[in-house]
């Protein structure tokens, strides 16, 4: 069994950006990155958009392709670093024209297409907060992050709108609603003045925020500030490990943070080529856009390995794919088979890297330079401290699992937590950042994923909180309650799966099973209508009733366990069940 992947000389079709992990990781000074990596402002500004496009236009990359933008329908269409310069800098007229100040928050809510980017970046020049909503929300998903947020702009398209505007009367904050596909609209955004003076940015000013699941409650702002482009650039340079040459392809979307950290700001500010790729996942296209574009490095998820894994390697060996020359991935374990696989296919291993929504950019990571352990998520990065702490925030020594804990104070942990500063602080125990996922570190100091400390959901990578779910599954009237939790599944990483207490009409009428059935599969719709298109739950079991706390608290630990076949801990505060 190969445990380790190690890496000769030949191994290397480019010299990596960071040669020599130890002695960086040593010497690394954010102060002094801060200073050689980014271009700043007089007096000690800063924005994250003009690092990551405008810098560019004094140099020779003003007329290197950007964005290769490949649509749904086979669309094409390509952007040179001056042309989304000008294109965000008319969208920053276009908002401000309607009013958007420092500070008001613009929603974007889009499929992955140019305007995606270009308003996003607009959105950031002038001062305001960008925030981003993945394609697949629906009403309730919806409702919750434009009313928290109090957005006064959302960036949409016709299609998309429909479902904004049946909640449009709760949301009194919400004063536009552009869509970039009417006519009007269009011409108003083309027809304003592409000069625009960039906003001069504190660093600590917030610039974009995205809503992240936690186990209770609903979802939650995670705001960062201008400065996180520090840590995003220099882990992209670092890690993705960009030369002036490489295409890249990120796979994610910009309603989740890996699209925003890496296909806008930390991928763009190292002046790479990247490609958008705005279609569903289908194995073929993607080797297709991989061959054309010549990507050389590509930044994916595991739930995509392990459905390419799924066509057979026949498929791949159809396509010419010389030109990658490094691979990686995030957002749940990457298992060695995946990795496996990879070398068997690419040639190559996928780099696992470890982050959160809430760290912004990445803080564990396998580099070019070093060794892979096949399994681990790799070392810290450079200036970042990482350990694995217990309960009361102490450091456990080497092979103890514990959590998984960062100390605060890199650029791009996150700023705050919109309108729940209790929550923020939540965060840090004995002056460490608790990520909620447990882990340990070896004798090497390469870190090892063991699993969330609290009940998260990882589906095909995508962070869902079981009590959105059980809100949305509670709605209907056939439902008492419910229980939601993350069932082991070897394609998407976790399916999520709901218990379900019917009330007693109901429980009587799914005797019969064509009855239930049905009944399943209208309690999957409902989550997928007023919820997202990917949260849905696709086990439902039926229950007499679920385990609960003396104080009411359905407890989903136990049902995992007993899902999983597993010994069920300690109940002693567990209800009678
Ligand atoms: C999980 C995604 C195992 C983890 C950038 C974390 C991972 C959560 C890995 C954050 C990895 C991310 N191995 N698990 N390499 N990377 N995770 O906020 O549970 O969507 O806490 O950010 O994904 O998910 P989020």
């Amino acid at each position: 069994m190969l445990d380790q992947f190690k890496k000769s000389k030949k191994y290397f079709k480019k010299t990596p950006n960071l040669e020599n992990y130890e002695k960086t990781y040593r010497e690394f000074s954010w102060k002094n990155v801060s200073e050689s990596e980014l271009t700043w402002f007089d007096n000690g500004k800063v924005n994250a958009a003009y690092n990551a496009i405008d810098r560019h236009l004094d140099s020779p990359r003003k007329n290197k392709i950007a964005l290769y933008y490949e649509g749904p329908n086979g669309e094409q269409e390509k952007y040179t670093f001056e042309e989304m310069s000008q294109k965000s800098n008319k969208f920053g007229n276009f908002l401000k024209a309607l009013g958007v100040k420092r500070g008001d928050r613009v929603f974007i809510f889009l499929p992955r297409n140019p305007y995606l980017y270009i308003a996003f970046l607009g959105i950031l020049k002038i001062g305001a907060i960008a925030g981003t909503l993945f394609s697949a929300f629906q009403e309730q998903a919806l409702y919750d992050r434009l009313e928290n947020s109090g957005a006064k702009v959302l960036i949409t398209d016709k299609e998309f709108a429909v479902r904004v505007e049946k909640i449009r009367h709760k949301l009194p904050n919400l004063k536009h609603l552009v869509l970039i596909d009417d006519e009007s609209s269009l011409k108003e955004i083309n027809d304003s003045s592409a000069e625009l003076h960039i906003d001069r940015m504190n660093p600590e000013d917030y610039a974009f925020m995205l809503y992240t699941s936690g186990t209770t409650g609903k979802p939650k702002g995670v705001v960062h500030r201008h400065l996180a482009i520090l840590s995003e650039h220099i882990t992209a340079k670092y890690v993705l490990d960009f030369h002036e040459e490489d295409t890249y392809w990120c796979t994610a979307d910009p309603g989740w943070v890996t699209g925003i950290a890496y296909e806008i700001l930390g991928s763009w500010s190292n002046g790479v080529a990247s490609v958008v790729y705005g279609g569903r996942f289908d194995a073929s296209k993607w080797y297709e856009i991989l061959e054309k574009y010549k990507v050389s490095v590509w930044y994916t998820a595991p739930t995509a390995v392990r459905m390419l894994m799924a066509q057979g390697i026949d498929l791949v060996r159809k396509y010419n794919l010389s030109s990658l020359r490094h691979i990686l991935s995030v957002g749940e374990p990457l298992n060695p088979e995946a990795i496996r696989w990879g070398l068997q296919a690419f040639g190559l291993p996928f780099h696992d890297t470890w982050w959160q929504t809430e760290t912004g950019a990445i803080v564990i990571a396998n580099y070019p330079c070093l060794d892979i352990k096949i399994g681990s998520m790799g070392k810290p990065f450079p200036g970042i401290t990482a350990g694995i702490v217990d309960d009361q925030g102490k450091e456990l020594p080497p092979g103890q699992e514990g959590n998984i804990a960062l100390k605060p104070g890199w650029p791009s942990m996150m700023k705050t937590i919109w309108r729940r500063p209790e929550k923020y602080k939540s965060y840090f125990l004995n002056d460490w950042y608790i990520s909620g996922d447990r882990g340990l570190k070896d004798k090497d100091g390469y870190f090892w994923f063991i699993g969330r400390a609290d009940d998260v959901i990882k589906t095909s990578g995508e962070r869902v909180g079981p009590f959105e779910v059980e809100s949305a599954l509670v709605e209907h009237p056939s439902v008492v309650e419910a229980g939601v939790i993350g069932k082991p599944d070897s394609l998407r990483g976790e399916i999520i799966k709901a218990f379900v207490v019917l009330t007693k009409k109901y429980q009587d009428k799914v005797q019969d099973k064509n009855y239930s059935d049905q009944l399943k599969q209208e309690l999957s719709l409902q989550v997928r209508k007023h919820l997202a298109g990917h949260a849905y739950p696709r086990e439902i079991e039926f229950m007499d009733k679920l385990p609960k706390t003396r104080s009411g608290k359905i407890m989903r630990r136990i049902l995992k366990a007993k899902e999983m076949g597993l010994p069920i801990g300690d109940t002693s505060t567990l209800e009678e069940f």
